[in-house]
Parts: C-alpha cells; sequence; structure tokens
C-alpha cells in the first residue's frame, strides 16, 4: 500500500494538495482536497493494463474553469431542491439558485469548490485519505455548522471505499454525494453507450421538465429505464428525452446494498457500486458537448461518461413520503459506499 501528497498550488490562502493511494495490483487512486476530488482512477483490464476510468483535468487549474462537477464531492445538498427552497420546523430557508429557479449539488460555492483539509491514513491493507470541511451555519442558505467528513480507501481487494460523516448545530438537511465520470473502457477513448449496465431498482422517481421530482414514484417495468436485468446503456436512450438523468429507488433499506454493476466488453473491466442510499442517480453524460477539454486535451463529448451517484432522492426537503434528509443536533449522518473493480 503506498499514500503520498504533493503540493500543487496555493488558493485561497490554502496548499492545495494531489494525494495518491494505491494498492498491491497496482490499482491508483489520485485525489485533490478542492472539492475532496478524485482526479483519476487507475484500474487493470482483463490482461493487467491499467487505464484511467475517471473523466477530468490533469491540473488543479483547470478545475477552476467549466467543469461539471468532474469527480467531485457534491453536498450539502446533491441533486436538487425545487425553488431552492425548503421550510424547517416552521422557518422558510431561500438556498443559491444556481440552475433557474432551482438549487443544484450544494450551490453556487458547493462542497466540490471549497478547500479541505487532509489527513493520510495507512495500514497494511490499505491506503486512505480523509477530508474535513467546517461548512458554516448559513452557507448557500443552509442552516446549522456542518461539520463534515469525505473518507476515501483503497482496499487490496481493489474496492475504492467512500464515506461520508456530518453532525450539525441546528436542524438541517444533508445529502452528500459522489460524482465522478466512469468511462470503463479509459477515459476519453470513446462514449459509454456499449457499456452494459445493471441497476438493482424496480422503481424510479418521476421528474418534471426541470428534472424536480413530481412526487410520484413509478415501475421501471415496460420503460427504457428498466436495467432490472443488463441491457446497454446505448441500446434504448433515444427513447429517453435528453438522455438518462434519473433517481432510481433502491431496496437496500439502509444496509449496505449492491445497487449496480456495470461492464465494458472490450477491456472487460467488470464494476460495482455496493451503496448504504435509498437512491441511485443515473446520468449518462448529457451535458457533455465537446466543449470541455480534459487529460491529455480529450475533448469530452455527449455520453463520454457515466455517472451513478448514490444519495438521498432529489428534492426530499420538499417531498416529505421521501425518506428524509433531515439531520438534528446530536445526530450523525453517516453514507457509505463502495466501487468494486474486477474484469470478466
Ligand atoms: C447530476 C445531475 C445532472 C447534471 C450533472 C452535472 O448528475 O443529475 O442533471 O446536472 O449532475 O452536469
Amino acid at each position: 500500500m503506498k499514500v503520498e501528497e504533493k503540493k500543487v498550488a496555493v488558493y485561497e490562502g490554502k496548499d492545495i494538495k494531489f494525494i495518491e493511494l494505491e494498492n498491491a495490483h497496482g490499482l491508483k487512486a489520485v485525489l485533490m482536497n478542492y472539492g475532496a476530488t478524485l482526479i483519476s482512477l487507475f484500474v487493470p483490464d482483463r490482461k493487467g493494463q491499467l487505464a484511467d476510468i475517471t473523466l477530468g483535468f490533469d491540473t488543479f487549474e483547470e478545475y477552476l474553469g467549466k467543469n461539471p462537477y468532474f469527480g467531485a464531492t457534491v453536498g450539502r445538498y446533491a441533486n436538487r431542491i425545487g425553488g431552492a427552497k425548503f421550510v424547517l420546523e416552521g422557518k422558510e430557508y431561500r438556498l443559491a439558485k444556481n440552475e433557474g429557479e432551482n438549487h443544484l449539488h450544494g450551490g453556487i460555492k458547493g462542497f466540490d469548490k471549497v478547500i479541505w483539509d487532509v489527513q493520510l491514513k495507512e495500514n497494511s491493507h490499505s491506503a486512505g485519505v480523509n477530508f474535513h470541511y467546517l461548512s458554516p451555519d448559513g452557507e448557500e442558505g443552509y442552516p446549522g455548522n456542518l461539520d463534515c467528513q469525505v473518507n476515501y480507501l483503497l482496499t487490496d481487494d481493489n474496492e475504492l471505499h467512500i464515506s461520508y460523516l456530518a453532525a450539525t448545530d441546528k436542524p438541517t438537511h444533508v445529502n452528500i454525494s459522489h460524482h465522478s465520470y466512469f468511462n470503463l473502457a479509459g477515459e476519453g477513448k470513446s462514449h459509454i453507450l456499449e457499456h452494459e449496465l445493471q441497476i438493482f431498482a424496480s422503481k424510479f422517481t418521476v421528474v418534471d421538465r426541470q428534472l424536480i421530482p413530481t412526487g410520484e414514484i413509478k415501475e421501471v417495468g415496460g420503460t427504457p429505464l428498466d436495467f432490472r436485468l443488463p441491457r446497454l446503456i446505448g441500446e434504448r436512450i433515444a427513447k429517453v428525452e435528453g438522455g438518462y438523468d434519473h433517481n432510481y429507488v433502491l431496496e437496500g433499506l439502509g444496509a449496505l446494498s449492491l445497487a449496480a454493476r456495470v461492464f465494458e466488453p472490450v477491456s472487460g473491466r467488470l464494476m460495482e457500486l455496493y451503496t448504504t442510499e435509498p437512491g441511485l442517480q443515473f446520468y449518462s453524460g448529457n451535458f457533455l458537448d465537446g466543449t470541455i477539454k480534459g487529460k491529455g486535451g480529450q475533448v469530452y463529448d455527449k455520453y463520454a461518461g457515466f455517472c451513478l451517484e448514490p444519495q438521498h432522492f432529489p428534492d426530499s426537503p420538499n417531498k416529505p413520503q421521501f425518506p428524509s434528509t433531515i439531520l438534528k443536533p446530536g445526530e450523525n449522518y453517516k453514507s457509505f459506499n463502495i466501487f468494486k473493480f474486477m474484469t470478466k
């Protein structure tokens, strides 16, 4: 196991660090304390050849430009809150509006754009880094000082563990997620339409044109959203207006459960995602449009990567029928996720 950090810049008076975690099989994760971001993930194919399977940039400075949350930690509230407001214990809170009238991924300066403290962790079977950030009361409109931790841990079983912990001093809403864009063929190589995807969910949350849930929960059966059995991402994508950008209702009920499996036939890479969260956003990279040049100057076109974001349902603060995202003083917010890599 190897853990290494290097300082790459100073920004807003703080050191920006790149952190490398490497396991015994050469699987390597590169992280950054700006946004508690996963920059790269080098994973072997069936011949043992490593490729970086996440979209992103080579330098810290590029992350400050146009960046659709590549590899970022998203919070305080991943996904959308309709009308950028909610009422909690009789009081209305107005959040930053950063997608029309709505609030997306924590607002204008969400967790993806703040600088986290870094602590490296290493033992004989795993290499990890702990990121810590204290989000002040009122930040982006949210109540409460929120003390947050993101832990990334790489194990010798080729698993990347991502856990989130948070505590507050006032009632608030929390929903933290991970926003890597994966391409199991290797980033920048091709689109993800020939990846085979399986999502272990039989229902999804219906959304309106602004991607805000209507409150209705529908069966996937008979729709192009049905991935209960493995299907190619591209097979029915033309039937989904705008492409896939949907929250699936997982059946794990808070226990760590297999949520999705993705296979890329040419490289043989297989990824499994396990989560304790009740929902999973499947986003097929619809808004990528060739205007972003990523690692090695490669152009990221539409469908260059896909995201699988374990989360609570979008707009839960305004949907009392959804699993609650309220966090109260004295309680601990916990979310645990595993991305596991194999070949077939
Ligand atoms: C999430 C959303 C998408 C999009 C991306 C970022 O996955 O669900 O609609 O906003 O983030 O571009």
